[in-house]
């Protein structure tokens, strides 16, 4: 990680106050000063501020329940951000595992580990999510077959890898997917003549959704070992 990172992960310094106190040479790091903030520096490196040792905060692992009208981003645009709900402290360090649309409701990972985080949006790590499908018309086993096989999306070179879909009511689904294209599910009905009326995540991976709208709580220290499998 970068030093200005480092020390901001450290304290509550601001990247800028990081890097002017770097340009002060109060850091040193390994018993010398340093003057460059883009320096990669590594837990295991003894790196003092003013001669106090700094340590990292622990990575933090929520999960939180996405209302409808939110947005999975750091800040509010036309739509609130996502974290608005979290009453947490350097809420700007945390980004969103696997965002959401704005009208799509339920599960976000949530995250300041950067590498965990990749482990479960990489394509090739297929991690499944179970989403609740509302649909305007009846699905059809023709539609049912097509998801099993693969949906040519515009624009997508290869066809989506085979879904799972499991009827609840004739015009409500669970769909299981293992990957996360744009809009992927609204695109997937789209492309069989049907449309998404409602969208929520139910589950990522091995862990459920088991908290009411608009809260958050921890991982436990399975949940957030089970995306590392
Ligand atoms: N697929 C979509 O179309 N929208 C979402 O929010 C998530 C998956």
């Amino acid at each position: 990680m970068r030093l200005d990172k480092f020390i901001c992960k450290s304290t509550n310094l601001t990247k800028i106050e990081a890097s002017q106190r770097i340009h002060l040479g109060e850091v040193r790091v390994n018993g010398d000063i340093a003057n460059n903030e883009a320096t990669q520096v590594h837990e295991n490196n003894i790196i003092l501020l003013n001669g106090n040792p700094l340590k990292t905060r622990p990575f933090r692992y929520i999960m939180m329940h996405k209302p409808a009208g939110t947005i999975c981003s750091n800040i509010d645009e036309v739509y609130p951000s996502l974290f608005n709900y979290l009453d947490l402290e350097n809420v700007a360090e945390l980004h969103i595992v696997g965002r959401l649309d704005v009208d799509t409701t339920g599960m976000v990972l949530i995250s300041d580990d950067g590498r965990w985080s990749f482990n479960i949006t990489r394509p090739s790590q297929h991690c499944s999510k179970v989403y609740r499908v509302g649909l305007s018309k009846k699905i059809t086993e023709d539609a049912r077959s097509l998801f099993k096989r693969g949906i040519q999306l515009q624009g997508e070179p290869q066809l989506t890898l085979p879904a799972h879909l499991e009827l609840i009511t004739p015009t409500e689904v669970l769909l299981s997917l293992t990957e996360g294209k744009f809009h992927q599910v609204k695109r997937m009905f789209a492309a069989v003549g049907n449309r998404v009326l409602s969208l929520h995540r139910e589950k990522i991976g091995e862990v459920s959704l088991d908290i009411k709208t608009g809260q958050w709580r921890d991982l436990t220290n399975d949940e957030i070992q089970s995306f590392t499998k």
